[in-house]
This record gives structure tokens, C-alpha cells and sequence, in this order.
């Protein structure tokens, strides 16, 4: 005989509110940090003019206090996670949960190491490290400009890294949405009152 449960609806695929606001504040964060830094590392160049240089320094400073966020961010979410399950994936066959896993697990590795590159580069070049305008984190190493050049590279390479990664999560995010229609995206997003 069939137990009174068996056919119960089970309850929703949701993250808890903690996970969320780590979720949507570090996408905010990152975007942001990313818009800045590239605008500052790439758009801008030294020794063209006063005024480039000026934006330039603006610029890198802006998305320094921004970025160094993120370290707290991903400390607190690391922690969060490891001691709260995430809902189980929706159904899928076993190759793409393996996939999903993978995909998160590199997100997460980024999530750090770039951050941590960033603070190594500026570090290694004898810069401060500030947070939101708030106050300087200890920097990473003693002054060393021979490997900052290396480092710079190091922080552009996984910082385009994350880019790519952002995207396929983005995307595949959507297609949860649009495309399958089940409760992917929505388990992520804040639940509506009903
Ligand atoms: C999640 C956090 C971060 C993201 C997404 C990010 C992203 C970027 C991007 C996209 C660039 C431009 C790369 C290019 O030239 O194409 C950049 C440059 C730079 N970032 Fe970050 N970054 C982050 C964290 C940090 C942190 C924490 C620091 C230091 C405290 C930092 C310091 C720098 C510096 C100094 C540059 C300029 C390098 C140069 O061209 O001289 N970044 N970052």
C-alpha cells in the first residue's frame, strides 16, 4: 500500500537566502570589478598624456577598493557552503551533473585565485591594497617589481579565465530558464510571497 507521503509534492529546489545574497552580491561585485579593471588595465596606457595617466591611476585605484571585496565575500561563501548542502540538481543525466560540478568547482577556484593575483601584482609593485576605501589589507609579499610583470599577466590570464567561465554559467543558467523550464534558475532567485 502506497504511504501517505509517497505522492506528496516534494518541496522546492532552493538555495537559503545566506547562499543567494553570496550569489547575486559576488556577481554584482565581480562585474563591476571586472568592467573597472579592464577599463583601467587594458583601455588605458601610461605615458601617453598627464590626463590618460591620471584616469589611468583613477581607474586601477577604483577597481582595486572594489575588487579586494571579493576575498571577503568568497571566505564567508566558502564557509557557507561547506557547512550547508546545496539543493540537489534538477534531473539530468550523469555526464551533465559530473559537468555542473566541475563547472562550479572551477568558478569557485577562480573565484579566489583571481582576486589573489590581483593582490599578489599590486603587492609585488609596492602598492597598498585598500578595500572600499575603508582601510589597507597587508600586502602579499615584500617589493619585488622583477616578477610583477608576471604576475600582471597572471591576473589578466585568469581574470579572462573567469570571463569565459561567467558565461557558460550565465548561459547555461538561461537555458535552465528558458529552454527547460525547471526550477534551476528560479532556485537561485529570491521566492515570491505567495
Ligand atoms: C574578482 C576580482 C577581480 C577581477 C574580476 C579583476 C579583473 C581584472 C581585469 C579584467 C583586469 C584587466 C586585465 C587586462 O588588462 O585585460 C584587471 C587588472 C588589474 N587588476 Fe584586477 N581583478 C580582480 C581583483 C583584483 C585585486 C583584488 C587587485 C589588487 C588588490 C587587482 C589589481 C589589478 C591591477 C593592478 C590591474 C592592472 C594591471 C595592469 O595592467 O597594470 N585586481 N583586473
Amino acid at each position: 500500500m502506497a504511504s501517505p507521503t509517497e505522492h506528496a509534492p516534494s518541496p522546492p529546489r532552493e538555495y537559503t537566502k545566506v547562499a543567494k545574497f553570496f550569489h547575486w552580491s559576488m556577481a554584482a561585485i565581480i562585474i563591476i570589478a571586472w568592467v573597472i579593471g579592464y577599463y583601467g588595465g587594458a583601455m588605458l596606457h601610461y605615458g601617453v598624456d598627464d590626463a590618460e595617466t591620471a584616469k589611468k591611476v583613477t581607474a586601477i585605484v577604483t577597481h582595486k577598493n572594489i575588487a579586494t571585496l571579493t576575498l571577503f565575500f568568497v571566505v564567508g561563501r566558502l564557509i557557507w557552503r561547506a557547512t550547508h548542502a546545496a539543493p540537489p540538481l534538477t534531473e539530468m543525466p550523469e555526464i551533465m551533473q559530473r559537468l555542473t560540478h566541475l563547472g562550479h568547482g572551477v568558478l569557485y577556484f577562480l573565484m579566489v585565485a583571481v582576486p589573489v593575483s590581483g593582490w599578489a601584482n599590486s603587492s609585488s609593485a609596492g602598492y597598498n591594497i585598500p578595500v572600499l576605501w575603508l582601510f589597507d589589507i597587508p600586502t602579499l609579499m615584500s617589493k619585488s617589481p622583477a616578477v610583477t610583470p608576471y604576475l600582471v599577466t597572471l591576473h589578466w590570464f585568469l581574470a579572462w579565465a573567469l570571463a569565459i567561465v561567467v558565461i557558460g554559467h550565465v548561459a547555461f543558467a538561461l537555458k535552465h530558464l528558458l529552454i527547460d523550464r525547471d526550477e534551476t534558475m528560479s532556485a537561485m532567485l529570491p521566492r515570491r510571497k505567495s
